[in-house]
């Protein structure tokens, strides 16, 4: 019986439980045996595996985090690591592995493949920082940001403050720019732009000539530190500023149904794309339609940044 090993790697996302309830049942369906590694790349190195069945993956469909568990592996990323992997792997009669994850995961499996096993990615990652696709797991962290957006909002118009509220997405402003329209935010920064914080002062005093007290601020990790644009803010406004660093509330809680049904969709995909006999491919795409691109090309790439929705931002905040 062909064999299909499924793991999540790097740090969790919502939606990730789908996915692996979609490869699980897919792969059962097809007549695959299939394997949790658990622990992510790591597990993989330690050979830690549990042999999936149907009732593996119920009741998880709603459940953020990961059942198989998670990690960063720095073994991984040594050869000897990924020949250690190879050879578990290969004991077991393994020749398909998917990875739920994102881009240091996905690279990970890419590494592996040169080994002779075909890897198929699954992009899985609230920064949604992969190039060509949506990762599961962005839209529940940006729904997260929104609610906690809304409960600033009242205190912030009570009192007539400015406030930082600072996101996570490591060197991508994908999360602050979703969250920062959605949200209805004065200013938005992320990484990939440079950001003149005059201009922030500027909005923040134009809204307080026409009556609006308050301002909210997004500012995604990779264009802080938010307690140092505080001081600039606070010294040139002489308003009060407050920081909120959201942290990884943003990684937890129940997945939405867009990260649901993307997480079922690509998960089958998975399973499609190994019966077709693709070898070392990423699902990528959106909503309810997704389709293979190569692994190794899309690593390579980075993600556009969305100009359109930095303009439209920008004219909205105005
Ligand atoms: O990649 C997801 C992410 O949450 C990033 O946004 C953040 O920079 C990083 O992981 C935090 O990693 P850790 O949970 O290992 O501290």
């Amino acid at each position: 019986m062909d064999k299909i090993a499924v793991l999540t790697s790097g740090g969790d996302a919502p939606g990730m439980n789908a996915a692996i309830r979609a490869v699980v049942r897919a792969g059962l369906y097809s007549g695959f045996q299939v394997f949790g590694v658990l622990h992510g790349l790591q597990g993989l190195i330690q050979g830690n595996w549990v042999d999936m069945k149907l009732g593996s993956v119920a009741d998880i469909i709603h459940r953020g985090g990961t059942i198989l568990k998670t990690s960063r592996s720095s073994e991984f990323m040594e050869i000897e690591g990924r020949i250690t992997a190879y050879h578990n792997l290969q004991r077991k009669k393994i020749d398909n592995l998917v990875i739920i994850g994102g881009n240091g995961s996905l690279t990970g499996g890419w590494e592996i493949s040169k080994l002779g096993i075909n890897v198929i990615g699954i992009p899985a990652t609230i920064d949604n920082d992969i190039a060509e696709t949506v990762s599961i797991g962005f839209d529940t962290a940006v729904n997260t940001i929104l609610e906690a957006i809304n409960r600033i909002r009242d205190t912030a118009s009570s009192h007539g403050r400015v406030f930082i509220i600072e996101v996570m997405g490591r060197h991508c402003g994908e999360i602050a720019l979703s969250a920062g329209v959605a949200g209805g935010a004065e200013s938005i920064l992320i990484p990939e732009i440079n950001n003149n914080l005059r201009e922030v002062v500027n909005k923040i005093e134009q809204g307080v000539q026409r009556g609006k007290l308050y301002s909210i601020i997004l500012v995604a990790e990779g264009a802080g530190p938010a307690y140092e644009i505080k001081e600039f803010l606070a010294e040139q406004t002489g308003m009060e500023v407050k920081v909120i660093i959201l942290g990884h509330i943003q990684r937890g809680g129940t997945p939405s149904a867009a990260d649901r049904i993307l997480a079922s969709v690509m998960g089958k995909a998975a399973v499609d794309n190994i019966n077709e006999g693709r070898k070392n491919v990423m699902i990528a795409g959106g909503g309810y339609n997704v389709e293979a691109v190569s692994l190794e090309q899309t690593l390579k790439k980075s993600k556009q940044v969305r100009n359109d929705l930095i303009s439209l931002a920008h004219v909205l905040a105005t």
